[in-house]
């Protein structure tokens, strides 16, 4: 057993933020030997319950739940930062010649510790991850996160039109090696595996029918894909699939959409589209960053509350400029204050922490989990410093209120925050 006093955050069945400024976090091996959240709460009303267990002192520092990423590219991690006249020219230009180069083991396997390392730099114990449509690319990222202990969804991307050579897949082919990773890699250690269509225009209906059906086989595979990010994409996938209610019906018509079925942006959507993602079971890996930085819109986040669909945060780097969640977490604030419809609104900084951690794992299926200090919890927790910088100790001595010291993170920290991570109850790195 392992015993932690710290501040305290985690997260009610309600999502909202429970604080302990003095806490204690207690991690033992769960029934499967994997360390997990013992107990959480108040140190005054722990403590004594554990009489002769050591107890490493943290002050002035707050223990937090691993952040949850539910949308990155993995081998878009030098892709960051180009920019592009919007989303279909990004692709063309700088994305797809880069995934190209993932074909090679060799070159998958140097990127794969770079792109984990700077997850986890930034505090990311787990993310939903895409790889390319090369085979080898899911073994490199897969294997990569096996090593150290992670919890990782990844799947091979599915593309067989529409893309330049390098990058296009064969259809029967892209499908047999899909089932291939699914046997190879889902459940294995804390691995899972996700059905990839890139987006509906870069996929036949063969190859979609197909990615349906293998998600009726494989029910606790994950799906994840591209809908509704950008207005020339839309207009694209409406003339590919006319009979299609909308771009998100698609989906619905290939059965791609249910539970543990993540779906990046959903910024263009009506309440139809909204109605089907609650009625499914979908959620919405939302991407401030990215949809600022390609151009593609705001998430309506009034509208998604309105109808209550499922959505948490994601980095969507490459199209994203930050696999930091604090920086994620402060374009969320922001994409809310614009709206799609005037007024904006405020979202709360504990809303915004959950929709990063416990909030994210709902959206997976894997609430109680992950993304959560409460007991039963995989033991993936950060140290935070609260004071990492002088700019951030100056606001935050002045937090009168959670609300001002979560605020004040996500406004103002960056990696330097993250003092450390553990990983199954393992320190990282
Ligand atoms: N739509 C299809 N592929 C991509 C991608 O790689 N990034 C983003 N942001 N949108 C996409
Ligand atoms: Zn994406």
């Amino acid at each position: 057993m392992k015993a932690f006093r710290a501040a305290l955050l985690r997260f009610a069945d309600d999502g909202s933020a429970v604080y302990d400024e003095d806490g204690l976090l207690l991690v033992s091996p769960g029934p499967d030997g994997r360390a997990c959240v013992r107990a959480a709460g108040s140190w005054q009303a722990l403590a004594p319950n554990y009489p002769g267990v050591a107890v490493e002192h943290l002050p002035g520092k707050i223990l937090a739940p691993g952040f949850i990423d539910l949308h990155v590219h993995f081998p878009q991690t030098d892709v960051i930062g180009s920019p592009a006249e919007g989303l279909l020219p990004w692709l063309e230009q700088y994305t797809f010649p880069h995934e190209a180069r993932f074909a090679e083991r060799a070159y998958a396997d140097t990127i794969a510790p770079v792109f984990l390392d700077e997850l986890l730099r930034n505090g990311v114990t787990t993310a939903q991850a895409f790889c390319s449509s090369h085979p080898a690319s899911v073994d490199a990222l897969m294997a990569a996160a096996q090593v150290r202990g992670l919890r990782l969804i990844a799947g091979k991307v599915l593309q067989d039109r529409h893309s330049p050579e390098g990058v296009c897949d064969q259809t029967e082919q892209s499908l047999a090696d899909t089932e291939a990773l699914i046997r190879r890699w889902h459940g294995q250690d804390r691995l899972g595996y996700a059905i990839t269509p890139r987006f509906a225009p870069s996929c036949s209906e063969a190859q979609l029918r197909g990615a349906g059906e293998l998600a009726a086989k494989y029910p606790d595979v994950w799906i994840q894909s591209h809908v509704a990010e950008n207005r020339d994409e839309i207009r694209w996938a409406r003339e590919l699939f006319p009979d299609a209610r909308s771009y998100l019906a698609v989906y619905e018509g290939f059965g791609l959409m249910r539970e543990r079925a993540i779906y990046a942006h959903c910024i263009h959507f009506d309440d139809e589209d909204r109605r089907l993602m609650r009625s499914t079971g979908a959620a919405a890996a939302v991407s401030p960053t990215s949809n600022l930085f390609l151009g593609s819109g705001f998430f309506d986040y009034e509208g998604a509350r309105r109808i209550g669909f499922r959505h948490g945060l994601a980095s969507d780097v490459g199209g994203g400029t930050s696999f930091n969640p604090f920086h994620t977490m402060l374009a969320a604030y922001c994409v809310g204050r614009e709206g799609q419809t005037k007024p904006g609104i405020s979202l709360a900084p504990a809303n915004l922490w959950w929709q990063h951690t416990a909030g994210a794992a709902q959206a997976l299926g894997l609430d109680g989990v992950i993304g959560n200090l409460q007991p039963g919890c995989e033991a993936d927790f950060l140290l935070l410093d609260p004071r990492a910088t002088p700019l951030l100790a100056r606001k935050v001595a002045n937090a009168g209120s959670l609300d001002e010291l979560l605020f004040s993170l996500i406004a103002l920290g960056d990696d330097r925050v993250i003092e450390r991570a553990w990983i199954a109850g393992v320190p990282a790195g």
